[in-house]
């Protein structure tokens, strides 16, 4: 798919932080408001973009459609760096009263219950994916206006030109496994699914059905010019 020309892609700017976190917050669950499930924007955005927009801006890229930020693509090019997250819920825990708060008080004891559950099956996720072939990793977001325009598969090609263009091997994201839009958008520009899909601590769709992690892959190349590897003999 081309990109519709009304949409400008460009590099992430400390003044779009605001539209991001927000944009993040409105496409919280599978494109869609995750207020219901959870109901702190300054949590939720931190926890899914805080580190990407405040500690690797120059990997970021926004979508603008009629001069406004539309979408994000938010990428990191080495997964080890990214904060912890079980720190960074801990000190929400205390800071914001998470535990005790409406609007995250029954997401977070559901997490704490299913990591115990999931713990004695052994059946918990990985904390972070920390693979050398695949170091690589993005998010990325759009507003239901900016979707179906070809901006997802322009805004991935772009990021992944620039991990080949530093040698970087491989590029990972996670996906729910219940989110099948995406996963077929994800195997059109490239990736595919490694592993099985593994459980989603807390997370339940509207219905109450458990929601799970499927994580997707993609090694690069890099390539300097049609046909030939860096690297080869010339
Ligand atoms: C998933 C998302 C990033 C895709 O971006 P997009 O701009 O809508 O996708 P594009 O228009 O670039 O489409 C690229 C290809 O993916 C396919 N595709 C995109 N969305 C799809 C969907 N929901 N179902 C099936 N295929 C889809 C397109 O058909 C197109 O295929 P083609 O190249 O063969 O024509 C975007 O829809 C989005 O932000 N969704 C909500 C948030 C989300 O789910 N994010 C991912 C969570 S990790």
């Amino acid at each position: 798919m081309t990109l519709d020309p009304d949409v400008t892609i460009r590099p992430y700017r400390a003044s779009d932080r605001p539209r991001v976190r927000d944009i993040c917050f409105v496409t919280g669950y599978m494109g869609e408001p995750v207020d219901w499930l959870w109901r702190d924007r300054e949590s939720f955005a931190d926890l899914f973009s805080g580190y990407w927009t405040d500690r690797e801006p120059e990997s970021a890229l926004v979508a603008e459609t009629c001069g406004v930020v539309a979408g994000y693509l938010l990428g990191c090019v080495d997964s080890r760096k990214v904060w912890n997250m079980g720190t960074l819920m801990g000190r929400h825990l205390v800071r914001r009263g998470m535990l005790v708060r409406p609007g995250t008080a029954g997401v977070l004891w559901r997490m704490i219950g299913d990591i115990v559950v999931d713990g004695i099956r052994r059946k918990l996720p990985p904390l972070g994916v920390h693979d050398p072939r695949w170091p690589a990793h993005l998010h990325i977001d759009l507003l239901p206006e900016c979707r179906g325009r070809g901006v997802g598969a322009e805004l991935v090609r772009r990021w992944l030109q620039t991990l080949r263009d530093v040698g970087v091997p491989g590029c990972h994201l996670e996906t729910m496994a219940e989110n099948t839009g995406a996963i077929a958008f994800f195997e059109s520009v490239g990736f595919r699914r490694q592993g099985p899909p593994s459980n989603a601590p807390g997370f339940r769709s509207q219905e109450g059905a458990r929601n799970h992690v499927q994580l997707m892959v993609q090694p690069l190349t890099a390539v300097d010019t049609p046909g030939r590897l860096l690297g080869d003999e010339v």
